[in-house]
Order: C-alpha cells, then structure tokens, then sequence
C-alpha cells in the first residue's frame, strides 16, 4: 500500500500591506469593529501587474526547496484558486511553464476557501494509486480583485497570498484521510454571481450573507471534525495541531473549544493575513513548520469551509 507524504512546504505573501487603519478610509468601518468582530489586524494585497501565478510559483519554489526535489521530478501540479490568471491555460499550466516542467498532468480546482483540501484529497488519491510519485499542491489567490471595494461586509476580509506543498510517496502515512463534501443548495449565501460563462463578466464580484455563512460554517465544522475523528477511531487528544481555514477568529476557537484543543495548538494567522481563501491553510501550515512549531510525527488537522458550500478535511500523521 502506499501513501503519500508532506516533503515540504512553503509559502509566499505579496508586499503591499493594508491595516485596518487604511481601510477606515476606503469604506464606512473602524478598525476595532473589524478586529473584534473577525480577529484580523492586517492583510497583504497584490500590486498592479502582480498575479495568482506569481504569488503560486514564489510558494512552489520554497516547497520545492524544503522538500530537496526538483521541478522536473514532479509527476502532478495542482492548483487550488478562485482568483486564476486568465480563463485559460490554468494557473497550473501557466506555472509548470514557469517550473519548466513538461508532459506531466496539471490543473486548477476551484473549491473557494475549501480548495487547498480538495487539492489535497484529489493529489493523495493519484500518489495512493501509483499515477503520480511527487506532486505540487498550490493554493493562491488574488481574492482582492473580485471584491467590491465598496462593500464594508466583505472587502474588510480577505487578504492575497500563496502556500504550497510537495507530496511524495512512501510506505506508511502521510495522509491518513480526506474528507470532502460539497451543497450546492447554499450556493445564493456566498457567491460571486457573474461570469463568463452566464453573460455578466460585469458582476464578477463576491457577496456574502456573513451572518448566515457564520451559522452554518460553526455547526459544519464540528461535524467534519468528528467525522474525521470517527472514521480513523481517534480521540480529540490524538489530535497535536489543529490547522483551520482562516476566515474569522470566533470560527476558529468554536472548532477548537468542539476539539478540547487549547489556542496555543491551533495555527492561527488570520489577524496577520486575513482571508486569503484557498491561500490560508497551506500559508499556516507553512508558517507553523518553519518557526517549528510543527514537528515531525506530529498529527494535523486541517479544516475548511468556503462558497459552494463546500467544506472538508485532512489529516495527516507529519
Ligand atoms: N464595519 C462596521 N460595521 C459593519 C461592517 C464593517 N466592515 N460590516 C458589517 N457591519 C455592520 C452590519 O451592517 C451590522 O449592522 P446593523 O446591526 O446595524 O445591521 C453589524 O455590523 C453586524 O453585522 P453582522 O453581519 O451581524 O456581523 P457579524 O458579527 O456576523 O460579523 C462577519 C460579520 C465577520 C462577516 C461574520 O458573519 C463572518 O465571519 N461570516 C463568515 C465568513 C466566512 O466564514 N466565510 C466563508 C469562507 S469565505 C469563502 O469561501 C470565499
């Protein structure tokens, strides 16, 4: 049997940073409504001429690095956006050009928020079947151009970046499971409604029910947690680190309170790089192996919820 395997990790934020402060002057809010009310202070956003495939590649090349491979090894790149470069080629191929890599399969997966976990879901199914030995598995997002910036409900939110990691094959795990689900039904609660596709490129903007997106995550969340937890016979202490998506503070310690888990065993990065959406888990876990936090042997979970609805979950034996 095999599994697959974290190799490394790395991430990369853009350069412009935007306090709470600076956005008291583009919309009507004040920088402790947005803090206590989501627990970010800051975010860092894309520069004109910046893109996804920019902030993706910087990510990759880290990973790569911490994983002691090279490009041309890769057997699989996938990346998980909201926020692609252009309609086509993927952000994927745009960067297994940049990587120079050539023939292997590569392609994006657009899950929102939840992206990152399907990613890995998807790329531990092709290193488990033998179809791929190394695979990259990006998440990166220029969120800050699909909102309205004139929506204080959203645009207070969400952040740019990009997280990486390499998978390998090996004879033990690993991943030990992903969970994925999706409900169209909810898809009116958090949305961007136009595109090319349905003939309004013009309202290719995010709107969100906050309040009722808030609701639902909560109660979701626990219950992937204990589906993860039930499906591997474990207990919430089996549980090292807790890695969540990071779209508000009060989400987060709800999940950790449902976990038993103290704060100082959650990665938690959203007050410095807001929502960054499919961005977020990949730029935690990073962040947390590099300050050394995470050890190796160490079990993760990884949890998500975003626009679909979509949610899920990783865990991992690091
Ligand atoms: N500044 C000041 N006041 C504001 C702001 C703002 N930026 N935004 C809203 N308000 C006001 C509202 O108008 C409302 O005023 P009212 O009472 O006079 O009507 C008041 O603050 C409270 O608004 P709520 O929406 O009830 O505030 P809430 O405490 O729910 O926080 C938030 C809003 C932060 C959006 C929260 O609901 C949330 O985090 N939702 C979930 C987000 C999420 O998880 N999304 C999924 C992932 S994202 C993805 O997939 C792309």
């Amino acid at each position: 049997m095999k599994y697959s395997r974290v190799l490394g990790t790395g991430s990369h934020l853009p350069s412009r940073l935007m306090t709470n402060a600076d956005l008291e002057a583009i919309v009507e809010t004040t920088a402790d409504w947005i803090q206590e009310r989501t627990g970010i202070e800051q975010r860092y956003l894309v520069a004109d001429g910046e893109t996804c495939c920019d902030l993706a590649e910087a990510a990759a090349r880290r990973a790569l690095d911490a994983a002691g491979i090279q490009a041309s090894d890769l057997d699989l790149i996938l990346v998980a956006t909201t926020t692609p470069d252009q309609v086509f080629p993927s952000t994927a191929c745009l960067l297994q050009q940049r990587l120079d890599v050539h023939g292997c399969p590569a392609f994006d997966l657009q899950a929102v928020c939840t992206g990152f976990v399907y990613a890995m879901s998807v790329a531990d199914k092709f290193i488990r079947t033998g179809a791929a030995k190394y695979a990259l598995v990006v998440g990166s997002e220029t969120i800050s151009r699909i909102l309205d910036w004139t929506d204080r409900t959203t645009c207070v939110l969400f952040g740019d970046g990009a997280g990486a990691v390499v998978l390998g094959a090996a004879d033990e795990p690993g991943i030990i499971s992903t969970h994925l689900h999706a409900d169209g039904a909810y898809k009116d609660l958090l949305q961007v409604p136009g595109g090319h596709g349905n003939g309004h490129p013009e309202a290719a903007f995010m709107e969100m029910k906050g309040n009722e997106v808030f609701r639902i995550a909560v109660t979701t969340l626990g219950r992937i947690v204990d589906e993860t937890l039930d499906a591997n016979g474990l207990d919430k202490s089996d549980i090292d680190w807790l890695i969540p998506h990071q779209a508000n503070i009060r989400i987060i310690q709800a999940t950790a309170r449902k976990l038993d888990i103290p704060m100082e065993r959650v990665v938690v990065t959203v007050g410095e790089h807001g929502n960054t959406s499919s961005a977020s888990i990949p730029l935690a876990f990073d962040q947390a192996v590099r300050d050394g936090r995470i050890r190796r042997g160490e079990m993760l979970l990884m949890e998500a919820f975003g626009g679909g609805f979509t949610w899920g979950s990783v865990l991992i034996r690091y």
